[in-house]
């Protein structure tokens, strides 16, 4: 499909001091949109200024909640050039979300062409200092306007473009997470694997009350049982024993994280032990106390790789590690944000050069 290209006329100033980018805050000139209608597929891709949407009130997405997103980042090289990593990857597990949601399969090469246009109008947003990056928030939301409960018969896909510093105030340093036990995320057969906004909305309350408690986040256990270590919302969980890497295995509830599989697949490369299970809470601070456990360390997009510093559970505070990063977890973010930045060899083909 030919993608239509119109662009601002009003080019708004690049952020100034890159340390200061924080995370979603500034966006692009431009955005990506495409639509979809039953019968008819998805049509009409184009570039445009970036800008508010025309809703109506009763737009499906505001009611019943029809909405799902992904999470990816564009990469300035050292010489200049930019690249993705991974693209198809969030594109596929974007249509994977939408399945269960009852939205349509999105059309990926139509979307990634889009993208690579949108970065080709809006690359010079790509920042330079180490660290940062330009994140990528493809998004596709139900558009009928109709208050009966069933799928939409229209759709919007769009990629808004930002960019980013760290997401954790904290940067590398290790931050605090809150574990928690009286509200759940997702229960098995319900929507947990998929990057639905719900997800997001029903964490909040919680990350508040956790944020008020000075942690930085939520560490979500199984809705069923609250025993069994789940996912942070905004990154997967990894524990080090050693040279051993422990997480939680992909049970339908959690989501499948693009780094996730990424930093396994670096880490069995490295030599690191992997495995993927069931894993009690009980048993990570009986661990962490009995001197076994040496690191916690949770991966994402937004997030890459943030150390665990401390839990806290039931009131009982575990501190993991001696406040700085550990050797394991350094030695991962290097290898992979190596390969991002184009440092390191991409022996996995994850890069997609621009
Ligand atoms: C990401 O890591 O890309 C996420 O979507 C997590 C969060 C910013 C919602």
């Amino acid at each position: 499909m030919e993608i239509q290209v119109s662009l601002t006329q009003n080019p708004k100033q690049k952020p100034q001091d890159e340390s200061q980018l924080g995370f979603g805050r500034i966006f692009t000139d431009h955005m990506f949109l495409m639509n979809y209608r039953k019968g008819e597929g998805w049509y009409n891709p184009r570039i445009v200024p970036y800008g508010c949407f025309d809703m109506d009130p009763a737009c499906m997405v505001l009611h019943y909640g029809q909405a799902i997103f992904e999470g990816t980042k564009c990469y300035r090289r050292a010489d200049g050039g930019l690249q993705l990593f991974r693209p198809q990857a969030n594109l596929a597990r974007m249509s994977r979300s939408a399945a269960r949601m009852g939205m349509p399969a999105l059309d990926e090469e139509t979307a990634l062409e889009g993208l690579k246009k949108l970065l080709e109008v809006d690359g010079d947003w790509v920042p330079h200092q180490d660290g940062t990056s330009l994140y990528i928030r493809p998004t596709m939301i139900a558009t009928d306007a109709h208050l009966g409960v069933h799928a939409s018969n229209t759709y919007l896909f769009y990629i808004i473009l930002s960019p980013v510093g760290a997401y954790y105030k904290e940067g590398l340093k290790p931050v605090g997470i809150y574990v928690e036990d009286e509200y759940v995320r997702a229960v098995r057969g319900g929507v947990g694997f998929t990057k639905c906004a719900g997800n997001y909305a029903a964490s909040i309350l919680a990350g508040e009350v956790a944020e008020q408690k000075g942690y930085a986040q939520v560490l979500w256990l199984d809705g069923v049982e609250q025993k069994y270590v789940e996912e942070v919302g905004s990154m997967n969980m990894m524990f080090a024993y050693g040279n051993k890497i422990v997480t939680p295995m992909l049970n339908g509830s959690i989501l499948p994280g693009i780094t996730r599989d990424s930093i396994l697949t670096l880490a069995r490369q490295l030599g690191f032990e992997v495995e993927e299970k069931r894993l009690a809470i009980a048993d990570i601070f009986e661990d962490a106390k009995a001197g076994r456990l040496t690191e916690a360390f949770g991966t994402g997009t937004a997030a890459v790789i943030s150390p665990v510093g401390e839990l806290c559970w039931k009131d009982e505070k575990l501190t993991i590690g001696g406040g700085v990063i550990g050797p394991v977890a350094q030695k991962l973010y290097d290898t992979l944000t190596g390969i991002q930045y184009g440092r390191v060899a991409d022996e996995n083909k994850w890069v997609m050069k621009l």
